[in-house]
């Protein structure tokens, strides 16, 4: 079941041989495809199975280097996972262990978020912080936050937060930080508060699809949440949670991707099994910049059809613009005649793939928190290195749009996020393949 050497996450590197994903681009990417389920609700959901002692069954789990991750970090805490074709079954222990290890928890920042139901829990975690990352300062303040206002004693000790109540106590959060809410910190929060004793209300709570995918799970569980998908949250505390069985929802990121796939390359592609009600934000750009996008049943179809224009992109929380989508939307503007202006306003740093779009012919000038884009007419082709999750889509979108052959060195990072991404390209008629490195 475990797919490869374990990998992925901020700052550490894979051990042993690594993949290459070779490109010939030059292709219009035309056909369908479906969309997997999203990892930043299934990580969340998988960690709120620490919340039971009984069996929950979660499907439509993407099968990820991060969820693989995941699955190992339930097992070191004590819980018997099962994972097959998507049906993720966690049933419980004995015992759990409230002890997060810095050996996982360093290789995924979203690790992280076992430390709300293991407090909620067991009243007691220690879980490693999550380190450094490529994309910017990722702090955790929020998550503390949160965590004491509810009761805990919290503190940092040889890189671990270690958290201890007698009890967790309903409390009125604010939530906000300097770069607005914080899909994670809320996660935990929620997580802690459904076994707190009383009210909580979670203020400035982050709205993103997969926070509510989460609440509908704890939901499921038994807990009592109101106002999830909206910037206040309120949980009223209960006894015991219970098992439940629930299905992720689909992945707005990888959709969105796909939709400039579709775009980058000049083609015209289905895409199955989305929410586009997740994804208004995009689809309003895209169509701004001039793409024909229609919406059948539960599925987006997006077609090139003519020059498309340059726009400008401000990235913000949900509803805005997803930082997750800001890559991918520079890739495009790269190859789209005109100027425009990247603004990143969750990770003023989220810029590393500039220099490598860059090599590749584009011209991007990177001033702050903003990136200026002047179109050129094409990219060429040219080995070019990954840096994280996003910026690899970046660069394979890239590689899909560039004249002869790119590849794109350390692919693990494309495989934390994107479910069987070479097959699906493939199904769409790119030519891609994996090279050793
Ligand atoms: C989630 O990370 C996602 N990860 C990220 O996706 C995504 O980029 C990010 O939300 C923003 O949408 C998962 O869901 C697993 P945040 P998270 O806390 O929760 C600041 C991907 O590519 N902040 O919402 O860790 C923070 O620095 C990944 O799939 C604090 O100041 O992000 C940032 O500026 C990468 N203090 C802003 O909040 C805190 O305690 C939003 O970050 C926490 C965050």
């Amino acid at each position: 079941m475990d797919p490869a050497p374990l990998m992925g996450g901020c700052h550490k590197e894979r051990k042993g041989g690594v993949d290459k994903l070779a490109i010939e681009g030059g292709v219009k990417l035309k056909g369908e495809v479906t969309v997997s389920g999203a990892k930043n609700a299934a990580l969340p959901i998988m960690a709120a199975t620490l919340l039971t002692d009984d069996a929950c069954v979660i499907k439509g789990v993407p099968f990820l280097r991060d969820t693989n991750t995941m699955v190992k970090i339930l097992r070191s805490l004590g819980k018997n996972v099962e994972f097959e074709n998507g049906v993720l079954t966690v049933t419980g222990s004995k015992k759990l262990n409230h002890v997060a290890d810095y050996k996982l928890v360093s290789t995924m920042r979203a690790s992280f978020c076992v430390l709300g139901p293991l407090l909620g829990k067991l009243k007691k975690a220690k879980v490693s912080l999550p380190g450094g990352c490529v994309i910017g300062n990722r702090p955790v303040d929020l998550h503390l936050k949160g965590i004491k206002l509810l009761g805990a004693d919290v503190d940092i000790d040889s890189g671990y937060v270690v958290a201890n109540a007698d009890r967790l106590k309903g409390a009125h959060i604010y939530l906000g930080g300097v770069y607005g809410s914080s899909v994670l910190a809320t996660d935990n929060v929620m997580m802690a508060a459904v076994l707190a004793q009383g009210k909580t209300v979670v203020e400035s709570a982050a709205c993103e699809p997969e926070v509510a995918d989460l609440a509908e799970f704890l939901i499921k569980m038994g807990a009592k949440i109101r106002g999830h998908g909206t910037p206040i949250i309120e949980i009223e505390g209960v006894k015991r949670l219970h098992g439940a069985s629930h299905t992720i929802i689909s992945d707005r990121i990888e959709a969105g991707t796909l939709m400039i796939a579709a775009l980058i390359t000049r083609g015209d592609i289905l895409i199955k099994n989305v929410n586009f009600k997740h994804l208004g934000a995009l689809i309003d750009k895209l169509e701004e910049a001039g793409a024909v996008i229609t919406k059948p049943d539960d599925s987006i179809r997006v077609r090139y059809s003519k020059p498309l224009r340059a726009v400008n992109v401000t990235t913000l929380p949900y509803p805005g613009l997803p930082t997750d989508m800001q890559a991918q939307l520079m890739a495009l503007m790269s190859v789209t005649s005109g100027t425009s202006v990247i603004t990143e306003k969750i990770y003023p740093d989220r810029f590393v793939h500039v220099a490598e779009l860059n090599r590749m012919g584009a011209n991007i000038q990177k001033e702050g928190p903003h990136a200026i884009i002047q179109g050129v007419d094409v990219l060429s082709g040219a080995p070019v290195m990954a840096s994280d999750l996003r910026a690899s889509a970046c660069l394979v979108l890239a590689g899909l749009a560039a004249r002869g052959k790119t590849t794109v060195s350390r692919i693990y990072h494309l495989e934390r996020g994107y479910e069987n991404v070479e097959e699906k390209l493939k199904k769409l008629g790119a030519r891609v393949w994996r090279e050793k490195e």
